[in-house]
């Protein structure tokens, strides 16, 4: 048993952040940390405390020195060596520029009209039906189209089609993020870990060094370029030292951006179009203002952000609130919970098409600072495309049952199932 490092305190509420009514009506909960006058919580389930008060996370944001991302942004304090999220600077700020090179605005744009061409498709396979699961028609399958053209791996090739193992390998890694490392050990050793799940994990582990070891042959026969995909681009961009990412940092890439580009995703598109749907008011004004679709993505990344939250742990005692510090804890910075702070955002809890596109992007869905993501122009032109085609083409949509919420993964809230309607012409 490892030591504890927290204990719940007088004034701080006590979640349970893997189970009801976390996983059901966590803007409850948000609501009450803030109204409450203290916006800490203390965990029953997993040894940590959590924080969701907006200038707070910011200034332990900006406080590099003592908020440490070493031991990983889950729960358990990870062991192996990681990668970005992972890791601080200098190793950061190493790994960035390589990222970055691999990232750019210009990139992200290239790949529009293949993104535009793969949701038409997509919806050309559905429309005649008049109803859909949208979720697993278009939500699910568009991130893993784009993570898999920007990494160069086929997502459907002879041996078939990758999405389902995938997405269980997805569901199996996140869904563990906030569970206590006792109780990862304790599955561990009783063998009680879904067999299918870790079959996933290794495959997909697998898909990744056959694919760096493929690049690396055809690079060094010329088939591939420096920029046919972002392993390439990995293999050939030069940190600021002039070394090169080794082999396991890239594989840690791979299986990186794979989780954080398309679970995240997917639950921003369906979010998306499930707040649209209920709520008629600002439907009708979108559909009168198209113009509106981007303070759409963003007030629904504030309101509903896909990532509750990612850890940090101090590299010194400190205070925080009522809570005093050991060394080395976890904290969990509750991103959605920082965009209900109704110090920052009027009326947090209301979603509206009249807030101002400047304000509203200040919401921490994508993180604030060293690690702020590096995908949020990616996701959001897929947001983009996602809304714009299916109001031009799925005319009166609407919803067609009730969207099954997802609870396999605590730290990443949002649909199972969104079935859809709409009038075939
Ligand atoms: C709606 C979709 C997305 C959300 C909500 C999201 C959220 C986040 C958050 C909260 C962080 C900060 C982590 C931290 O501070 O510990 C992050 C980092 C990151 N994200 Fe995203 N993300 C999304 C989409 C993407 C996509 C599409 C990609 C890539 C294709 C991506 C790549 C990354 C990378 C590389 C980082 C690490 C940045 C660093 O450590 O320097 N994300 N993301």
């Amino acid at each position: 048993m490892l030591e504890k490092k927290t204990c719940p305190i007088e004034g701080v509420m006590e979640v349970d952040f893997n189970a009801e009514p976390f996983l059901t009506d966590f803007k409850q909960i948000y609501q009450q940390m803030h109204s409450g006058g203290c916006p800490y919580a203390h965990s029953t389930s997993g040894d940590h405390y959590a924080v969701a008060s907006h200038p707070q996370i910011i200034s332990m944001l900006k406080n590099y020195d003592q908020w440490k991302s070493k031991y990983g942004p889950g729960l358990n304090y990870q062991e192996q060596e990681g990668v970005l999220v992972s890791v601080d600077p200098p190793e950061h700020t190493f790994e960035v520029k390589i990222v970055a090179n691999a990232f750019s605005m210009e990139y992200f744009r290239s790949l529009i009209p293949e993104m535009q061409a793969f949701v038409d498709t997509q919806i050309d396979g559905f429309y005649a039906d008049g109803q859909v699961d949208l979720h697993h028609a278009l939500s699910i399958p568009l991130p893993l189209f784009v993570i898999f053209r920007m990494l160069g791996i086929p997502l459907q090739d002879e041996t078939g089609d990758k999405t389902d193992f995938v997405r269980e390998m997805i569901i199996g890694s996140v869904g563990l993020m906030l569970t206590p490392t006792e109780e990862v050990m304790r599955q561990l050793e009783a063998g009680s870990v879904d067999e299918a799940r870790m079959r996933a994990i290794a495959g997909t582990q697998q898909m990744f060094i056959d694919h760096l070891t493929n690049c690396k042959k055809k690079l060094a026969s010329g088939e591939y370029q420096n920029d046919t995909n972002v392993v390439c681009r990995f293999l050939t961009t030069p940190g600021p030292d002039g070394t090169y990412l080794t082999d396991e940092k890239i594989l840690g890439f791979c299986g990186f951006l794979l989780t954080a580009g398309s679970a995240t995703t997917t639950i921003m598109l369906s979010n998306i179009l499930y707040r649209l749907l209920t709520e008629p008011e600002a439907f009708a004004k979108l559909q009168a203002n198209p113009d509106l679709i981007p303070l759409a993505i963003e007030e629904t990344l504030r309101l509903d952000a896909p990532v509750q939250g990612l850890f940090r742990t101090n590299d010194h005692q400190t205070d925080l609130g009522p809570i005093h510090l050991q060394q080395d804890t976890k904290v969990m910075l509750l991103w959605a919970g920082g965009n209900l702070d109704p110090n920052v955002f009027d009326d947090p809890q209301k979603f509206s098409l009249d807030r101002d596109l400047n304000k509203v992007r200040r919401h921490l869905a994508f993180g604030y600072g060293t690690h702020f993501c590096r995908g949020a122009p990616l996701a959001r032109l897929e947001g983009d495309i996602f809304l714009r085609t299916l109001l031009r083409r799925l005319p009166n949509l609407r919803l067609n049952g009730p969207a099954v919420q997802e609870k396999r993964m605590p730290v990443l809230q949002g649909f199972r199932e969104l079935p859809i309607a709409w009038d075939v012409a």
